[in-house]
């Protein structure tokens, strides 16, 4: 069934399954889907008119999604890419949030705005980047984030926060942290003229070669990206399933002299991040399944669902592998995606 208002188009009874990078099996109770800014008013007062939750759903790569979900789902789908200013040594763009993350780091780059290269092929749309301040291959994208533009909820209005407003760490945000507050419609970059790359990280120097241009970063973080990272249509994933955990230097200099090869990372504040995908790899599961979800062959932080997974088939998997990683390095892994209820609200992920 349809519903149409003035601005809007809600239909009932939507499947999300291919909605969501997982490819978790899941049913929408109201669905709408955002072009416009003023369109999401409409949406707002609809929800409210009919008590019904709201949930937001972007890309669909982050998410863990129930069977069947009684709320009115507003998938973002605002395009666009407008060229806003420059000053001496950046330009400025307003990008929707609906515009697909990754075409737009290509379009960056072939328009020669530069910064976002080691970001390709991160799945998602633009609106979400700023979210959990997407990062790879050293850098995050609020280092490039002069502003997002977002209806607050709670002020209801729309409004614009400086990125120094932000809070953006390591896979974190305001838009995180209090995720019922803001709807993101727009993010502004700011990108360089002149590229300055970021090709420390890992194996990027290396494959690099002699050629130290922007485009041959992009195209070089494609190809490690797609050696190791399975490709969501293939095999439905959400990117990392866990963070690299950030524990105290103390607990590390413990960890290290039973493990010295565990890789880590100072943040030089007395807290050392450890890489998450070793310690899954080493407590057996690289490759492992539990029924139809498991740990992908080439990257154990990803977790796979290889056939018709649910939500509690997916549940069972990371358990398992938490369990197991809490026993033989009393570390407790954290989900990165975010977890949804039956009524469209973030759950806690604990045990
Ligand atoms: N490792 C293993 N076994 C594995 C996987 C990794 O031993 O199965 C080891 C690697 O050899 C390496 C270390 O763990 O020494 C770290 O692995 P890698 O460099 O591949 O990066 P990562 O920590 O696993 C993070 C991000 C990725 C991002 C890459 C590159 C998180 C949670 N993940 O992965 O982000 O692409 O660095 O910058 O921070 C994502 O968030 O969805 C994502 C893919």
């Amino acid at each position: 069934m349809s519903i149409k208002t003035s601005m809007i188009d809600v239909q009932t009874n939507v499947e999300l399954k291919s909605l969501n990078t997982l490819s978790l099996n899941s049913v929408a109770s109201h669905y709408v889907q955002i072009d416009h800014k003023d369109a999401l008013l409409d949406a707002l007062s609809y929800a409210s008119d009919n008590k019904l939750n709201v949930m937001i759903l972007s890309g669909g790569s982050n998410m863990l999604l129930p069977e069947s979900i009684n709320a009115l789902v507003v998938h973002m789908n605002i395009q666009g890419i407008e060229y806003v200013a420059e000053d001496e040594s950046t330009h400025t763009l307003r990008v929707g949030a609906g515009q697909s993350w990754h075409d737009f780091v290509l379009w960056t780059t072939a328009h020669q705005f530069y910064g976002l290269q080691n970001l390709a092929l991160i799945p998602g749309l633009v609106g979400a980047s700023p979210v959990q301040n997407i990062g790879a291959y050293g850098v995050e994208v609020g280092e490039f984030i002069r502003l997002v533009e977002a209806y607050d909820r709670k002020e209801k209005c729309f409004s614009q926060i400086l990125a120094a407003d932000c809070k953006f760490a390591y896979r974190d945000s305001i838009f995180k942290q209090d995720p019922t507050r803001y709807i993101i419609t727009h993010v502004m970059f700011k990108l360089l003229k002149q590229p300055e790359l970021k090709i420390n990280y890992g194996d990027l120097r290396a494959a690099m070669g002699n050629e130290l241009t922007a485009e041959n970063l992009e195209k070089q973080v494609i190809q490690i990206r797609q050696s190791k990272l399975p490709d969501p249509k293939q095999y439905p994933n959400a990117g990392s399933f866990f963070k690299n955990p950030i524990i105290q230097a103390a607990a590390y200099e413990k960890l290290s002299i039973q493990f010295p090869s565990l890789p880590h990372y100072d943040q030089g504040n007395g807290t050392v991040k450890i890489a998450a995908g070793w310690l899954i790899d080493q407590a057996g599961w690289k490759g492992n399944r539990l029924g139809q979800v498991g740990m992908f062959e080439k990257q154990a932080l990803v977790l796979v669902n290889y056939a018709q997974a649910n939500l509690n088939d997916v549940q069972a998997t990371y358990r398992a592998v938490q369990q197991d990683v809490v026993q033989k390095f009393s570390v407790l892994l954290e989900p990165e995606p975010v977890l949804f209820n039956s009524a469209g609200l973030i759950q806690s992920h604990s045990i």
